[in-house]
């Protein structure tokens, strides 16, 4: 059996002096009228999984106004184990701490996986192209360990580069170190990137013709070094990234900046072979990313061996009926679920009457 959240408790965070929230092993909806504090509770539990939450709060923002100290803390339980983990806040900053022991945010990454789906989560098909890598380095970083370290390490690197082309007179020795440590760093992500990908997308195929009942969707990876890098080994994937970064060098030191790589790459979504994001409808976009979502529960199942916490708030309004079927019949397929709602008339009477459901008050 996987770890499952237990019990969240919360102490001066956000809007809850004090809330303590015991949740199921199943499905638990948090119901109440708007700004009650239904997100802050899954910011929260994402907060304490993923060790950053989707609203990249500061850590004042945490804090209950007008409060010196807060905390939220969960209990994992299973497979005769129980972890705590704990973030404490001060107008300063967040400290983390798993069974007692203070650990970094990212320490956390591996304990219990969550995945998240919110409304803003549109903005992965709508947005720019930092979405998509963001959506899917997000996963990398709950799924592998050490990708989170790989994804820094690059993006530090080509901080330094782009400094480094600001200069007046550029170094250009010093340059071509730096390309050899990024065509190295940029090419291991790229394979795991591409690897993660490729594993995630007949999931995410599978998942979306069953929502959409019966479209094709087309998922491509695009990157900015070759059409061919799904092909290509991590050497191979090097190679080309130095040579790139040759080529394009003198358009660099002109741009300031390193134009081509992983950190400028993007993710193509078609469906019956037209460009979702230029002309997909809202609905058929939000079916993507609820394919991909159930995508990133069932590979992270094969990845794993463990059932992650999904976490979705306030999606059931923004979905159709058809669509909001196929959402519950996945989470009642045993996967620890936290459903945030207004209303309880989307839900079945029998998953009410199993779910733990929980009233949010004012
Ligand atoms: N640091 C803070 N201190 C005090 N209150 C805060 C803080 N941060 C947010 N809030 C308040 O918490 C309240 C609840 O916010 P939350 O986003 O959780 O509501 P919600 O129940 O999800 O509502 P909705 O149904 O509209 O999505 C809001 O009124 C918000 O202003
Ligand atoms: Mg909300």
């Amino acid at each position: 059996m996987s770890l499952v959240a237990h019990e969240l408790s919360l102490i001066n965070f956000r809007n809850a002096q004090d809330r303590t929230v015991i949740l199921g092993e199943g499905t638990t909806i948090l119901i109440g009228q708007n700004a009650t504090g239904k997100t802050n509770t899954i910011e929260a539990l994402q907060l304490l999984t993923t060790g950053s939450s989707f609203r990249h709060a500061r850590a004042s923002e945490l804090l209950l106004h007008g409060k010196d100290q807060g905390r939220a803390a969960v209990q994992l339980k299973g497979d005769g184990r129980v972890v705590d983990v704990e973030c404490t806040v001060t107008a300063a900053k967040k400290t983390f701490k798993r069974n007692g022991k203070p650990c970094r945010a990212q320490d956390l990454l591996g304990t219990l996986m969550s995945v998240l789906f919110c409304p803003d989560d549109l903005s992965i098909i709508k947005g720019s192209a930092s979405n998509r890598r963001a959506a899917l380095d997000s996963f990398g970083s709950q799924a592998h360990r050490g990708y989170d370290t790989i994804l820094r390490t690059y993006l530090r690197t080509i901080e330094q580069r782009n400094a480094l082309l600001k200069d007046v007179f550029v170094d250009t020795q010093l340059l071509t170190a730096w390309d050899e440590s990024i065509a190295l760093g940029g090419a291991t992500l790229l394979t795991h990137r591409v690897s993660l990908f490729k594993q995630l997308v007949p999931y995410i195929q599978e998942a979306y013709a069953t929502i959409s009942g019966g479209e094709v969707l087309d998922c491509t990876y695009q990157s900015t070094l070759s059409n061919n890098i799904t092909h290509l080994s991590r050497e191979e994937v090097q190679q080309l990234f130095y040579d790139t970064l040759q080529q394009t060098r003198e358009d660099d030191i002109r741009r300031q900046q390193t134009q081509l790589g992983p950190h400028r790459d993007d993710l193509l979504f078609s469906i019956n072979g037209i460009d979702a994001r230029t002309y997909g409808s809202q609905g058929q976009q939000r079916s993507i990313i609820l394919a991909w979502k159930m995508a990133e529960v069932q590979l992270a199942q094969q990845l794993l061996g463990e059932k992650p916490l999904l976490l979705l708030d306030d999606v059931m309004s923004e979905l159709d009926e058809n669509r909001r079927k196929a959402m519950l019949s996945f989470i009642s397929q045993g996967i620890q679920t936290v459903i945030t709602t207004t209303n309880t008339s989307y839900f079945s009477a029998d998953l009410l009457k199993q779910a733990q459901v929980i009233t949010y008050g004012v």
